[in-house]
């Protein structure tokens, strides 16, 4: 039927955004990066989470959210009540930003430009998706959905309208959990973010 055959043109432009995506040079990450990680899910998504950027697990796995914030965020979903293999997952950035410290390689925070740059990509995802709603996952997310305005601490659990975009629900990137060192604050926080996806339970 049209719904089918809708989900094929769906399925298609988002295999060949990948593959374009995959020669990107619009910023330098590419050139330190192991590879391009795009997102991913079915096609008829109507949920699309944004996070950051790959961390290492991800830039060598070429899957967004596989590491431990993946994992973390995997157990904060269900506690929600949300299916992430019903989700289209994705980064606002996606190639791995790094300093190499010893054999090590950490994180270290895209800057304006390179969000803005990846921007393009984002976007062209959102467009074929057509999402009923958006989830950003802290910052990074949020500044290249809506720009420098909107502020995580300000609009944390709500679901914001924009013209010409799909609502945004926003929220903190489960990172920030994983570096909370008392237990009982990272318990209060982790039922925070488990509450804020709830939010996203009526568009699924
Ligand atoms: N953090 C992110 O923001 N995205 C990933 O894919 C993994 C960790």
């Amino acid at each position: 039927g049209p719904a089918f055959a809708l989900e094929n043109a769906e399925a298609k432009g988002l295999d060949q955004l990948k593959r374009q995506a995959e020669t990107c040079t619009r910023c330098d990450l590419y050139k330190n990066a192991t590879q391009l990680v795009f997102g991913e899910g079915p096609p008829a998504a109507e949920i699309v989470l944004v996070g950051e950027q790959p961390g290492d697990k991800e830039d060598l796995a070429g899957k967004p959210f596989v590491g431990p914030a993946g994992r973390l965020l995997d157990q904060c979903l269900k506690q929600a009540g949300i299916d992430r293999s019903r989700c289209y997952v994705t980064n606002a950035v996606k190639h791995f930003k790094f300093e190499p410290r010893g054999k090590r390689r950490m994180h270290s925070k895209p800057n304006a430009g390179e969000i803005q740059r990846c921007a393009w990509w984002l976007g062209a995802e959102l467009d074929i998706l057509q999402p009923k709603l958006v989830v950003a996952l802290g910052a990074t997310a949020l500044y290249s959905l809506l720009g420098p305005k909107v502020k995580v601490t300000v609009e944390r659990g709500q679901v914001l309208q924009a013209a010409n975009h799909p609502p945004v629900l926003v929220t903190i990137h489960p990172s920030y959990l994983l570096r909370i060192r008392d237990e009982e604050d990272a318990r209060a926080n982790r039922e925070h973010f488990v509450r804020d996806l709830a939010k996203a339970v009526a568009f699924q």
